[in-house]
């Protein structure tokens, strides 16, 4: 998405970013590393390279799995995105609320992501532009990593899912999973330097073959 007038959700945006973000990161990490997966939150550089992948028919929303305090939500919002609709999901309920007091008019959802046919409304399913993933997918078994891909095919069939990663290749066995897979975009401008990744489905998942991919 390009820049739009979206003047009142980029001034709540800006305002996001002095509130404590950074400390409410670090201290979530320090408890759980694995579930965070990263040190620090996404920069406003690897936002901005997100939100160029973004697409948003007039009556679809986007999906954000793994929001935590909200780096990628703003960048979104920043681009354009409208706050109603964008759709943030948040397993730790310290960050829902950190995202729910901080971005006004955006759909903050606590729950797990696997779960996201019953979070999400029903009728957003089949409604969704794009779907990003923040989840730190890479550390997750294949059977979990399936039981992703399914989640998002519900509520957004055929689409597939942004993933940034910090992984040099593909952080999915993507052929396993039955997903084509593109990266389509890098930053140095991350800590540590990222790239974003576009999975799409390519047919019945394959549980049990496949070599690197
Ligand atoms: C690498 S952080 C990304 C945070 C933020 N999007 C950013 O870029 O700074 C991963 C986030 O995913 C959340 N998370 C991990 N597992 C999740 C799950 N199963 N469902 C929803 N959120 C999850 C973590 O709590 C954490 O906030």
């Amino acid at each position: 998405m390009d820049a739009t007038d979206a003047q009142a959700p980029q001034a709540a945006a800006g305002r996001a970013e002095v509130d404590g973000s950074f400390w409410l990161f670090l201290r979530r990490w320090a408890r759980n590393p694995l579930q965070i997966g990263s040190v620090v939150p996404s920069s406003p550089a690897l936002g901005r390279r997100i939100a160029r992948l973004v697409s948003c028919g007039a009556d679809e929303s986007v999906v954000e799995m793994g929001a935590g305090t909200g780096a990628v939500s703003r960048a979104l919002l920043r681009s354009g995105l409208p706050p109603e609709r964008l759709v943030v999901v948040e397993l730790v309920p310290e960050m829902a609320e950190h995202l729910q007091r901080t971005l006004p008019g955006v759909r903050v959802l606590c729950g797990n992501a696997f779960d996201l046919p019953r979070l999400v409304p029903a009728r957003l399913h089949g409604r969704i532009g794009t779907v990003i993933c923040g989840i730190p997918l890479v550390l997750l078994p294949l059977e979990r990593q399936q039981a992703f891909v399914a989640a998002v095919e519900a509520v957004a069939p055929g689409r597939g899912f942004l993933l940034y990663t910090y992984c040099a290749t593909s952080p999915l066995p993507w052929r396993r999973l039955g997903l084509a897979a593109t990266r389509e975009g890098w930053t140095p401008l991350n800590v540590p330097p990222a790239s974003v990744w576009r999975y799409v489905p390519m047919g019945p998942a394959r549980g049990d073959a496949g070599s690197a991919g």
